[in-house]
This record gives structure tokens, C-alpha cells and sequence, in this order.
């Protein structure tokens, strides 16, 4: 697999996959991605990095074909109990696994494309996308301005919460920054659960790369940018790439 290959603990221990949709439970940014497979008339879609499969079971359930390919197996075991669940194909793997040609629309939601820190996964992942798109095809992402400098939230301070879990109990959870060495961010995720005590962590880095990156890392790969849009749920803080499939 390309990226790091080994997803962070957040997405891959069943527990914490578990409580993942809990914990980020307002999922209106996927809106957006629904109302762009809409405008481009898509009918096949590849969800990459689908995590716990919440737009690719929407946009089944709204009749588009998708398939959703994550490396995270804890996150698809999530996914697949989900209401049209058993409509997705389901992939544990990474965007390499795609079949070539197979899709006209391609996303990435939930900033997938800021997981890649190496820039060899990073353009591997646009090419094997390239090639699991049909002719013209939309390969849509996004990713945060770094101007708007998003780790300054990702501190205890702001970020602590308690959240109620349906099985009873509930769970604290807070996010500590670790370092900051642009364009890498590292922070950690804490759960404590009132249940058992339990107190898991989960440790990332992300990416943010300038548009300028960005768009030679497209061009460089075989696409052209038709627009870079703004977030409707999240108005100036990140980039919407609309690229398509060159010829
Ligand atoms: C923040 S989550 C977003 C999940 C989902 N797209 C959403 O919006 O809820 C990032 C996802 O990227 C996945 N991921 C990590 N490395 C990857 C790779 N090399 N290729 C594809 N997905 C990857 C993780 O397993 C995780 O599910």
C-alpha cells in the first residue's frame, strides 16, 4: 500500500473505530461531495479512504455504485453494519486496489488527502486514481489552508468533550498537539472511558501542503484543476479540488 501504509490507531482499533461516528457525529460536510456527484451526473463512485463508509452508504442509498476502499478494517467492519451497507464494495486496501477505468467520480472526504506525508504516496495515490478513472472523469478532494492554521484548536483546552456512548457510559476525549514543523503537524487523540477506565490514544501527522504543491502534483500526475471550491460547512478554512482526468 502506499501512504504510510499502517493507519493511525483512530481508524484501525476496533474500539476506537467503534466510536467514531459518535464522536464526529455531525457528518454535514458530506452534503457537499453528494451534491457534486449530482451536478456531474456520476453514476460510479470511488470513495478512497472511505474510513467508517458514512457517504459511500448515503450515496448507494441514493442509487449511485460505489466502491469504498479503506486501509483501516476496524473502520470497515463499522461500515458495512451501516443501513445499504451490503450495496458498496467494500475494499481494505488503498487506492492502488481500484480497478482501472472503473469510476467517473472519485473522493476524498474527511481531509484524506493531508494523511499523505510522503510526497512518493502522495502522487502513487493520484496516479492509481488517474487510472481507476474512465475518461473525463472528477477526482474530487479536499484539504485544509494552512493559513487558517487549524492545530491552534488541537489543544486540551479546546478540544476537550464528554460524549455520551449509546451502550451506556460515556467517554472523554481531547486532542493534544505535539508538534508543529511545517507542513507536518503532529497531534494525539485521548479517550477515556467511563465504562471500564480504559484510556486509549492515538497519534497523527498530517500534511498540509500549499496550492502551489498541490497543483503541480496534479499536473505532474495527468490532471487539469477545473475549480478549487470552498467548504459550504466550513466557509474559508478549506480547499475543495475539483481536478479532472486529463487526456
Ligand atoms: C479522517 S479519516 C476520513 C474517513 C472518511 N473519508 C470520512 O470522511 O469519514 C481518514 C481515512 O484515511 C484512511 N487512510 C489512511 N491511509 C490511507 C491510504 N494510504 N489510502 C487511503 N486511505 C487511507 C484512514 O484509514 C481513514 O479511514
Amino acid at each position: 500500500m502506499v501512504g504510510s501504509g499502517v493507519p493511525d490507531e483512530i481508524f484501525a482499533n476496533p474500539r476506537l473505530a467503534a466510536i467514531y461516528d459518535l464522536v464526529d457525529a455531525d457528518r454535514g460536510d458530506l452534503d457537499h461531495y453528494v451534491a457534486i456527484a449530482e451536478e456531474f451526473g456520476a453514476a460510479d463512485v470511488l470513495d478512497v479512504g472511505c474510513g467508517t463508509g458514512t457517504l459511500a452508504c448515503m450515496l448507494t442509498g441514493s442509487g449511485y455504485v460505489v466502491v469504498g476502499v479503506d486501509p483501516a478494517q476496524a473502520s470497515l467492519d463499522v461500515a458495512r453494519l451501516k443501513p445499504y451497507a451490503d450495496r458498496v464494495r467494500w475494499i481494505r486496501g488503498d487506492a492502488t486496489a481500484l480497478d482501472p477505468l472503473s469510476g467517473d467520480l472519485a473522493v476524498m472526504t474527511g481531509n484524506v488527502a493531508q494523511v499523505f506525508t510522503e510526497d512518493a504516496a502522495w502522487v502513487s495515490s493520484l496516479t492509481s486514481i488517474r487510472n481507476a478513472l474512465r475518461q473525463n472523469g472528477y477526482f474530487v478532494f479536499e484539504t485544509r489552508d494552512p493559513s487558517m492554521r487549524a492545530w491552534e484548536n488541537w489543544t486540551r483546552e479546546r478540544s476537550f468533550r464528554v460524549v455520551p456512548l449509546d451502550t451506556g457510559g460515556e467517554i472523554e476525549t481531547w486532542i493534544d498537539l505535539l508538534d508543529v514543523s511545517l507542513p507536518f503537524v503532529s497531534f494525539r487523540h485521548s479517550y477515556r472511558f467511563s465504562e471500564d477506565g480504559a484510556f486509549l490514544t492515538s497519534d497523527s501527522t498530517l500534511r498540509f501542503r500549499s496550492q502551489a504543491e498541490i497543483a503541480e502534483s496534479l499536473k505532474k500526475t495527468g490532471y487539469v484543476i477545473d475549480s478549487i471550491r470552498d467548504a459550504p460547512d466550513r466557509p474559508g478554512k478549506e480547499w475543495v479540488y475539483v481536478a479532472q482526468k486529463a487526456r
